[in-house]
């Protein structure tokens, strides 16, 4: 099936890592799985597929971009023009240390202190350049999903793919996922589980009934 040939599809993967020191970062959980699944499917579907990633990608046909920091992830996202789809699945930090050791931290000197600072918004970002394109969000929540409405129509996106990462089943590390798709007109559909994979292929699918206009 190429159902999605001639399409130019960006998709951001994993999580990002802010460093302390060139030992320690702040990071999250995400694995990266639900990213690797919409690229590879995708690809499978005949799409010219950019993956920016801060995990291993997939053994797929896609160029892919290997980064660590949201700021790095943001400047190889917002360098790629002229994308059909972009969809954001990677978890990126929204703040980093503000200032990085360049040697170690020891022990011995006790606990520091570590101050944040914001990192880029790299969606908003895409939202602002990218206005030919279809632009996916994701949205991972702990418990009630009843701020993603106001998120998807807050962030500007087509699409707002939430889950709720502590539900049986769904969010990180996982191979099955359970999430509610929010459109811009506010309106949401609940998908039932299944693998992270279908999700990827449903999510294809309902993009490309949108982009042909018939959704
Ligand atoms: N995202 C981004 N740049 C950031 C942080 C997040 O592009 N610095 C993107 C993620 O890739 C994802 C979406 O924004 O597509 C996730 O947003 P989320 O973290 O849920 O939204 P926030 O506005 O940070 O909401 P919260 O109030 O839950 O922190």
């Amino acid at each position: 099936m190429a159902d999605l040939a001639g399409w130019r599809v960006l998709v951001t993967a994993g999580g990002t890592r802010e460093p302390i020191d060139p030992v320690r970062y702040i990071g999250n959980r995400s694995s990266g799985k639900m990213g690797n699944a919409i690229a590879e499917a995708a690809a499978d579907r005949g799409a010219a597929v950019t993956l920016i990633t801060t995990v291993t990608p997939p053994d797929f046909e896609g160029s892919v971009i290997e980064v660590e920091t949201a700021d790095q992830m943001a400047e190889a996202v917002w360098s790629m023009n002229d994308q059909d789809v972009v969809v954001m699945a990677a978890a990126v930090a929204d703040f980093r240390p503000a200032a990085v050791h360049e040697a170690k931290l020891s022990r011995r000197d006790g606990p520091p202190v570590i101050e944040l600072e914001p990192t880029p918004d790299i969606l908003a970002g895409v939202v602002e350049r990218a206005t030919g394109a279809t632009i996916v969000g994701f949205a991972a929540e702990t418990g009630s999903l009843d701020r993603a409405v106001a998120k998807a129509l807050d962030k500007g996106v087509d699409v707002l793919v939430a889950n709720d990462v502590l539900a049986e089943g769904s969010g990180f590390g996982t191979t099955t996922n359970a999430v509610t798709v929010i459109l811009a007109d506010g309106s949401s559909q609940p998908w039932p589980l299944m693998s992270k994979r279908e999700v990827a292929d449903r999510l294809l699918d309902l993009l490309l009934a949108m982009r042909s206009g018939s959704d």
